[in-house]
């Protein structure tokens, strides 16, 4: 899985070792961190540093976690980047290849190594980690919302080309999530963004873990295709009739 240093990361980390998983946890830096802290709670782990924009270090990870691990069974494309936060017509087209090409390209090449064997197996599990931006935008912020609302369109060709093969490929989409940078954002921009969740509180990190966890589980063997939203309701209509939300 990629993204293993981050804050939804390291929990999907630890929940997949949690559930049995050998955890290839894979990040620019502090992935063997995450590994250690696996390993601490008696999970199996390692810890591979890479770069996702790289095909040919994507594909070397892959060789590496397989030679330490067994066969990758399971992908979880979680590594994101948000470069900038501005107006549509004040991002340049560097802040918006860059982007697209962690987000969106990073994903993808990080998946692709494993697809071959998984089709061999017959059984396999991607889940690509998304966004609500993807399906109800966020202003300021289009280069992000359009590379995860690409990731929905991969998602849903990769699930009909490898359904035959015992293979499926979900996203999940968490909206605002309890994670550090989180936390750290000014509390005006957080009771701000506060007051657009239904739920009235933020997701925990586990909670987008334990959802992903189930999408590489047996029992979602027939779960393809789709994408769950882990938002605590956010984009559902705020019109009322009667009382005040
Ligand atoms: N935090 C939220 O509220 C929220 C909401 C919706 C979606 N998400 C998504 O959840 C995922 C995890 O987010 P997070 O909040 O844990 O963010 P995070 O920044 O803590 O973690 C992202 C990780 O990706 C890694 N990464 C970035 N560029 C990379 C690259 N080129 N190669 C390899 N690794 C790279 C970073 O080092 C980092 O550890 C992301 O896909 C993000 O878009 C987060």
């Amino acid at each position: 899985m990629t993204g293993a240093a981050g804050g939804i990361g390291r929990a999907i980390a630890l929940e997949l070792a949690a559930q049995g998983w050998a955890v290839a946890a894979c990040d620019l830096e502090g992935a063997e961190a995450t590994a250690e802290l696996v390993r601490e709670r008696g999970g199996e782990a390692m810890g591979l540093a890479w770069d996702v924009r790289d095909a040919e270090a994507a594909r070397e990870a892959h060789a590496r976690a397989e030679a330490g691990l067994g066969p990758v069974e399971a992908v979880v494309a979680n590594a994101a980047i948000v470069d900038r936060i501005a107006p549509a017509e004040k991002v340049s087209e560097e802040s918006w290849r860059g982007e697209l090409d962690v987000n969106l390209t990073g994903a993808f090449l990080s998946l692709q190594p494993a697809l071959a064997g998984m089709r061999e197996r017959g059984r396999g599990r991607v889940v690509a980690i998304s966004s609500t931006a993807a399906t109800d935008g966020l202003a300021g912020q289009a280069a992000y919302a359009a590379s995860k609302a690409g990731l929905l369109g991969l998602v849903r060709t990769l699930a009909l080309e490898l359904a035959p093969d015992g293979v499926t490929v979900n996203a999940v989409l968490p909206g605002m999530v309890e994670t550090e940078k989180v936390a750290a954002m000014p509390a005006e921009v957080r009771e701000r963004a506060l007051a657009q969740v239904p739920a009235g509180r933020f997701a925990a990190v586990e909670e987008i873990a334990a959802v992903v966890a189930f999408l590489c589980s047996d029992p979602a063997a027939y779960v393809t295709g789709t994408w769950i939203p882990v938002d605590g309701g956010i984009g559902l209509s705020g019109l009322t009739l009667g009382r005040k939300r």
